[in-house]
């Protein structure tokens, strides 16, 4: 891994990392990956098979050989042959994707497969244990951070059908639960930039970051 630019970008949801991260990753012309719609992916999977949350320590870890992830252009998700880029933001994963992003077995399975992109790639990672599990050694880590209140307006913004109360109340609780799991919980790592974005635009803070970057 050493030898490739890894810019590893943390936070909680909302914060603004999938769009900053997008948009640095093509001003630098190098790849970029969202881990969150792998944890979506995942979550889609077992919220379809017969096992659930708390059966899970029952597995056989061959299971993951046959869950296959694939994420083209950003933003198509397919698993397993079948495009499921719209379900995997539907309320029955969101309600139950932080559940699954604190089960060990689905956690090592995904940072293997994401350790194996970065091998042989210039990247830009966004996640919530990017700096501190998936890419420790990443030349650059920051963590974009912003008040519940803003980013619950951001929320409102990409669907007025959304209200500001409930989304700030399923904000809190992906955070709580993000935070407070015992496996990779959501922290800045000790030597990450910590980027409060709540009067700083999307297009500012890809500017600071490549600051950062070039500089
Ligand atoms: O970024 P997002 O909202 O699409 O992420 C969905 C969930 O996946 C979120 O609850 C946290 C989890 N996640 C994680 O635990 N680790 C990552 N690297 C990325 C996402």
């Amino acid at each position: 891994m050493k030898g490739n630019l890894h810019i590893a970008i943390d936070g909680p949801a909302a914060s603004g990392k999938t769009d900053t991260g997008k948009l640095l990753a093509e001003e630098l012309g190098i790849l970029f990956l969202d881990t969150g719609l792998m944890y979506r992916a995942m979550t889609y999977y077992f919220l379809n098979s017969k096992l659930d949350e708390n059966n899970f320590d029952l597995i056989n870890k061959d299971i993951f050989d046959d869950i296959n992830i694939e994420i083209f252009n950003n933003q198509n998700v397919i698993l397993n042959n079948i495009d499921i880029s719209k379900v995997i933001f539907s309320d029955d994963v969101n309600n139950k994707v932080s559940i699954y992003a604190g089960i060990k077995s689905i956690r090592e399975s995904l940072v293997k497969k994401q350790q194996l992109i970065a091998q042989d790639n210039d990247i830009v990672m966004v996640g919530r244990d990017i700096g501190t599990v998936v890419l420790p050694d990443a030349k650059f880590k920051f963590f974009l951070d912003c008040s519940l209140n803003t980013r619950a307006m951001r929320r409102m913004h990409q669907d007025d059908k959304k209200k500001f109360t409930n989304e700030k109340d399923k904000l809190n609780n992906r955070d709580l639960l993000d935070k407070n799991r015992e496996i990779s919980p959501l922290l800045p790592s000790e030597d990450a930039v910590i980027v409060f974005n709540d009067y700083v635009n999307l297009n500012e803070t890809v500017k600071l970051i490549k600051n950062i970057v070039l500089n």
